[in-house]
C-alpha cells in the first residue's frame, strides 16, 4: 500500500512540474522575481463599466457605440475594438472588461447590424467613428474619466481585424484626422482566401510589407484554419488571409501568439444568443465543455501586456510572455514569434525568436 502511494506520489511529481522544467534553461531559478504570476492575466484593479451610446444621442457618434471604460478616475489610453463579420459589439463584452480592468477606455462601434457592407464602407465607417473622437469622445466619458487620445490602439476581430489593419495602412477614402499609436489584430482575416480578399486588398505575400510604423500585435487561433467538418471546404480563419500572412507582412515591432487550442469565435462571451450560437456553430472551436475563459484572459493579457510595454513604456510583463509564453499564460501558446527592431525583414519568413529586444 505504502509502495502504491509512494509510486503514485513520484508518477504524479513527475507530471505535474512539466510546464515549469523548461523555465530554468532561460531564466535563472535565483531569479524568485520572475516567478511570480504575470498579472496582466488576471482580472486589473479598476472596476469597468459599460454603456451604450446610440447614434441619436446628443453626441451624435457616426455609429452606435458601446463603450467599456474604468469606473474610478483618471486619464486612460484608449481602444477602438472593430467586431467581426456580422457579430454585434456587445458579444465581446468579456473580454473588453478584462482589457478596461486594466485601465484602458475601449470603444466598440456597431459598424453594420447584420450584412457586411462592401469592405470600402465598412472602412469608411470606421474611419469616421475614429474621427470623431476627437471631438465625441469627451462627450460620451463623464466628467472625471479622460480618453488619452495620444495612446490610441486600432484592435479587432476576424474581419473587423482587417479593418484595424487597413485603417491603419491609411486605405479609407475618409481622410485621418488622428493619429494611430498601435495595432492589434485577434484572428484578423482578410477574405475567404488569397484570391480572394475584401477590397480594398491590404496583403501583399511579401515579408514586412505593411507600410505602418507603429508597434503591431497579431493575435491568431489554433484551430481556426480547420473546418469545422472534415468534409466542408471553408474554415473560418483560411491559410494565406488570416494571422500568419498577417504576422509575415507586419514590421518591427511586431508578435504572433496562436493559442493552439481554441478556434476562432471562441474569444467571443460564452451568451452570444441564439444567432451568435449558430454562428459559432460553423467554426471550429475548443472542444465541448472546455471553458474559454483561458483563452479570453490569454487574448486579453496580451492586449494589456503589450499596450503596457509601448504606451506606458513598462515592458516587464510583455518580455516574460515573449520568452516564456506556456509558462505565464492561461491558455496554451505556440511559440511566440517575434520580429524586434533591427531585424532583417529579408530573412523572416521561415523565423521564430522567442527573445524581444525593447531599447
Ligand atoms: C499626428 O502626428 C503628426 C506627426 O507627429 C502631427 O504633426 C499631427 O499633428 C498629429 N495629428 C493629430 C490629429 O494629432
Ligand atoms: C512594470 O510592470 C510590472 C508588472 O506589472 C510592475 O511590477 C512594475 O512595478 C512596473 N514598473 C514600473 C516602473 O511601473
Amino acid at each position: 500500500m505504502v509502495t502504491l502511494l509512494a509510486i503514485l506520489l513520484v508518477t504524479l511529481l513527475a507530471t505535474l512540474p512539466e510546464s515549469r522544467s523548461a523555465l530554468p534553461t532561460i531564466l535563472s531559478e535565483s531569479d524568485q522575481s520572475v516567478l511570480t504570476k504575470v498579472s496582466v492575466f488576471e482580472t486589473g484593479r479598476f472596476h469597468p463599466i459599460t454603456s451604450d451610446i446610440g447614434s441619436c444621442s446628443t453626441c451624435s457618434p457616426p455609429k452606435p457605440l458601446l463603450i467599456v471604460r474604468p469606473k474610478e478616475d483618471g486619464k486612460y489610453p484608449v481602444i477602438l475594438f472593430h467586431h467581426g463579420t456580422a457579430c454585434q459589439n456587445s458579444w465581446y463584452t468579456d473580454v473588453l472588461k478584462f482589457i478596461s480592468s486594466h485601465g484602458y477606455i475601449v470603444i466598440a462601434p456597431q459598424l453594420y447590424r447584420w450584412m457586411p457592407p462592401s469592405g470600402q464602407s465598412e472602412l469608411d465607417m470606421a474611419a469616421e467613428v475614429a474621427n470623431w473622437l476627437r471631438s465625441g469622445l469627451r462627450c460620451v466619458l463623464p466628467e472625471n474619466i479622460e480618453g488619452d487620445l495620444h495612446n490610441l490602439a486600432l484592435a479587432g476581430h476576424s474581419r473587423g481585424g482587417y479593418i484595424a489593419f487597413a485603417l491603419a495602412l491609411g486605405h479609407a477614402d475618409v481622410s485621418p484626422d488622428i493619429n494611430f499609436s498601435a495595432v492589434i489584430g485577434v484572428d484578423p482575416v482578410a477574405g475567404t482566401s488569397k484570391k480572394d480578399q475584401v477590397e480594398p486588398k491590404i496583403l501583399n505575400y511579401e515579408p514586412c510589407s505593411f507600410s505602418l510604423s507603429i508597434p503591431v500585435a497579431v493575435i491568431g487561433s489554433g484551430l481556426g484554419n480547420k473546418p469545422v467538418l472534415p468534409f466542408l471546404p471553408q474554415a473560418c480563419a483560411p491559410d494565406g488571409v488570416s494571422h500568419t500572412e498577417f504576422f509575415n507582412e507586419c514590421k518591427p515591432p511586431c508578435s504572433h501568439f496562436v493559442p493552439t487550442d481554441y478556434g476562432h469565435m471562441d474569444f467571443l462571451d460564452d451568451d452570444i444568443g441564439l444567432i451568435g450560437s449558430a454562428a459559432r456553430l460553423i467554426c471550429k472551436g475548443s472542444k465541448w465543455g472546455v471553458s474559454r475563459d483561458p483563452l479570453r484572459r490569454t487574448a486579453g493579457g496580451v492586449f494589456v501586456a503589450f499596450l503596457e510595454a509601448f504606451f506606458k513604456g513598462n515592458d516587464t510583463d510583455y518580455n516574460k510572455i515573449l520568452i516564456n509564453p506556456n509558462y505565464f499564460a492561461p491558455a496554451t501558446l505556440d511559440p511566440v514569434q517575434s520580429k524586434s527592431e533591427g531585424t532583417s525583414c529579408s530573412s523572416l519568413s521561415a523565423m521564430s525568436m522567442p527573445a524581444f529586444a525593447f531599447e
